[in-house]
């Protein structure tokens, strides 16, 4: 069978650093309450006029780089993101445009935190079809830009922030001792809108709006739905808990990666954590995490990685990879 094998990995944040003390002298808050309730410690944000395709353009050339290949190899671009450049069209355009590629299709998927884990799969039914032998897959985001940055509540959580993987056609034996992503797991229930959006857009308001977040209800949600999700990716390939060499979540709250990894019974010694240094960067965040583990050399060829990813809408969703 045709397995969509990653061919590279690639990760950009913007040069601009806000720390937790800076915060505080623009909002009631403190460097304590930011880190004991979320874990995060600074955040970076794009610079003006630096849009979510620069960010992912930067992103893409460093996953290029990193997989050898030329960018006219690629043929589908998948880019997730809550945070588009423009209303349309797709920022994946503009990115493919930015790369030179003038063949293939590129569009934008949203799922916001879980827009990652939604374009991967989505990148490898595509690959599994025979339609695509190079997809780039793109989280990127500039939440920054629709933040309420007097709301103390949101505004200390979020950064911006891109990575990108490439996913190369390749055959497989049709087992988990294959090479690539072996399964996804796609969730959403709209019932919880009202727990995380944003209060704008162009059919409603005609305005690019601010986000909006009841945090506790997220929390309790994120806590259930991962391990559920998590626990349906093992049961579909007859894994355990212990074979996975490598747990890479959604970078929003160390509470919650520390309460799925705890629930799942996994060492914290297995969980990829890099929100104290970027907050949440919604679709970005899958992708900046498993470039650092790469890039540092402890996911090497042959692990067993899972993704794994909640957010608004509810969306939520998983994908188990052997790299
Ligand atoms: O990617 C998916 C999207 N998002 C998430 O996954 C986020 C999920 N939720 C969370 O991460 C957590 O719920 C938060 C970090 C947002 C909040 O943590 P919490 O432990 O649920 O705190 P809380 O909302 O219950 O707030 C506790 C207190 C409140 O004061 P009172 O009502 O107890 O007097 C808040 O007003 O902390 C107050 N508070 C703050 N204090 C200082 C809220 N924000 C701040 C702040 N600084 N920035």
């Amino acid at each position: 069978m045709i397995r969509s094998v990653v061919a590279g990995v690639g990760a950009y944040l913007p040069a601009r650093i806000l720390t937790n003390a800076e915060l505080s002298t623009m909002v009631d808050t403190t460097d304590e309450w930011i880190v004991e309730r979320s874990g995060i410690r600074q955040r970076h944000i794009a610079a003006e006029g630096e849009k979510t395709s620069d960010l992912a353009l930067e992103a893409a050339k460093r996953a290029i780089a990193h997989a050898g290949i030329q960018a006219t190899d690629i043929d589908l671009i998948v880019l997730a993101t809550a945070t588009p450049d423009e209303t349309f069209p797709a920022t994946a355009c503009r990115v493919q445009a930015a790369l030179g590629i003038h063949h293939g299709a590129a569009f934008d998927v949203q799922a916001v935190c879980s827009g990652f884990v939604y374009a991967m799969a989505v990148a490898d039914n595509f690959i599994k079809a025979g339609q695509s032998k190079m997809a780039l897959v793109i989280g990127a985001e500039t939440f920054s830009r629709i933040l309420d940055w007097n709301d103390r509540t949101t505004c200390v959580l979020f950064g911006d922030g891109a990575g990108a993987l490439l996913l190369r056609a390749d055959a497989g034996q049709g087992d988990i001792k294959d090479r690539g992503v072996l399964s996804t797991h796609l969730h959403s229930d709209g019932r919880h809108h009202d727990y995380l959006y944003v209060d704008g857009g162009p059919s409603s308001t005609q305005t690019t709006g601010h986000l909006r977040m009841l945090g506790k209800e997220v929390f309790r949600h994120a806590v259930v739905n991962l391990a559920d999700v998590v626990k349906e990716t093992l049961a579909a390939t007859g894994l355990s808990a212990s074979d996975i060499d490598w747990l890479v979540p959604h970078q929003a709250n160390k509470r919650i990666i520390d309460g799925t990894a705890k629930k799942l019974g996994m060492g914290t010694d297995k969980v990829v954590l890099t929100v104290e240094r970027h907050g949440n960067t919604s679709a970005a965040s899958v992708p900046l995490a498993l470039a650092e583990a790469v890039n540092d050399g402890r996911i090497k060829p042959g692990d067993l990685v899972l993704l794994e990813a909640m957010g608004g809408g509810f969306t939520w969703g998983s994908a188990l990879v052997r790299w």
